[in-house]
């Protein structure tokens, strides 16, 4: 510890392992249970029975709805699916510059949206200013994803519906289709079960830029970032190319043991909290199997036998399937292309970042933690070849 201002001296492990670095009730997780919560109720039952406008209000108003709350909440939300002026014309040029599904063109397209809706530091507007700008982000997340998924391959974008459900919606933007019962089923579930998931490395993103008081637009941008990256939530349209590169069913075992012995990590497997199955990934797998799709059969043997060999060759490291790895299979199966999983899940998990946030911003102190500085002795004699001008 090399800061002469710390109270007391003290280094947090690396990856924040294990340490809690705020108080919230919005969400937690129970990784030896393998159980996790929204608010308290079991949110694989939510996810199981609910819509996401239950969920979502659930986050946002703290309760679950009632019937009527359900309704109110649904058309008030519905109607908050249109892109601020001047951003429509933007996003064919965004479009272009990366391919279909890309995580940077999402950021950059909802970045315009929060500079165009007028999106000011939370601490320079009300606290309703900065709830109803977060409502209206989390709306326009799937309209983004959809219109920039559409321009990037070569059609026309298809223009949201207010009369329809979140998820049905989200799937008839990106196909043109309304969905049948089975598809919007399908991805239901997933979106419902990626809302929120305890001190995630998006959600703290989130929540450590809304702590300098920096407006939604950027928050969201932020926590975007965060969430692209394999680790996170880059990792499902991997666990594809996994199944497509092990190829054929005699092939997993010696695929998979060559991978872990050469140091690679088994994408869709491990977790920094959960040391049993994971949750998330029980209900995809249900879920897969009831749509009958073709990659489940392969995916089941890669899952005994990944989880097999993990045991034998990280032995006491408890690694299981995670929810990156039967999604998807859902997702496919509900009609999505593989370049659309991340931005899929950045739909739901916008529901938790803007939850959130909320909560952050009662009663907030700026994220400024310390590093241990373990570079030369400071101060330093300066080398004689640095010669500098005048400044
Ligand atoms: C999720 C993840 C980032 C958690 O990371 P973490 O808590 O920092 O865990 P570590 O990377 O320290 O891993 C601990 C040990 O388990 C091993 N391990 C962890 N996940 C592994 C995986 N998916 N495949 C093979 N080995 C893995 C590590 O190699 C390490 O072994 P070591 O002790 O011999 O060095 C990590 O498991 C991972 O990269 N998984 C694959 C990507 C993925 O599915 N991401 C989606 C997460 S929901």
């Amino acid at each position: 510890m090399t800061s002469d201002v710390a109270a007391a001296p003290y280094e947090a492990p690396a990856g924040l392992d294990g340490v809690s670095v705020a108080r919230t009730q919005i969400s937690d997780v129970l990784g030896r249970k393998g159980f996790y919560h929204y608010r308290g109720y079991n949110a694989v039952d939510i996810a199981r029975r609910g819509r996401v406008e239950d969920a979502w209000h659930l986050m946002l108003r703290g309760e679950l709805p009632t019937a009527e709350q359900r309704d109110a909440f649904t058309a008030e939300t519905a109607a908050l699916r249109v892109l601020p002026d001047g951003v429509a014309e933007l996003l064919p040029a965004i479009a272009r510059l990366s391919p279909a599904g890309s995580l940077a063109s999402l950021r950059s397209a909802i970045s315009v949206a929060g500079q165009a809706m007028g999106c000011k530091p939370w601490t320079d507007q009300t606290d309703e200013e900065t709830a109803s700008q977060a409502a209206r982000l989390t709306a326009i997340m799937p309209v983004l994803a959809a219109q920039l998924f559409r321009l990037a391959t070569g059609q026309e974008v298809v223009q949201p519906r207010a009369d329809l459900r979140y998820s049905e919606n989200y799937l008839y933007m990106i196909t043109g289709e309304v969905p049948d019962e089975r598809a919007r089923y399908a991805v239901e579930r997933y979106l419902m079960l990626t809302i929120d998931h305890g001190f995630n490395n998006s959600t703290f993103t989130s929540r450590v830029i809304a702590s300098s008081g920096a407006d939604l637009g950027a928050v969201v941008t932020g926590a975007l970032g965060a969430l692209s990256g394999p680790f996170h939530g880059g990792a499902p349209a991997r666990v594809f190319d996994m199944l497509d590169a092990i190829g054929s069913r005699d092939n997993a075992e010696p695929w998979l043991r060559h991978a872990i012995e050469h140091g690679d990590k088994l994408m869709g497997f491990g977790h920094r909290i959960y040391k049993t199955i994971d949750p998330r990934s029980q209900l995809l797998h249900e879920v897969a199997r009831e749509l009958h799709s073709e990659r489940v059969e392969m995916s089941e043997l890669v899952e005994k036998t990944a989880v097999e060999l993990l045991a034998e060759l990280k032995p006491g490291r408890e690694l299981y399937a995670n929810v990156e790895f039967y999604a998807g299979v859902v997702l496919e199966a509900a009609g999505l292309p593989r370049e659309m999983f991340t931005p899929t899940f950045a739909c739901s998990r916008i529901i938790g970042w803007m939850a959130n946030v909320l909560e952050q911003i009662k009663g907030n102190r700026i994220f400024r933690p310390l590093a241990h500085y373990d570079g030369p002795e400071a101060p330093r004699e300066f080398p004689e070849f640095w010669q500098p001008g005048q400044p």
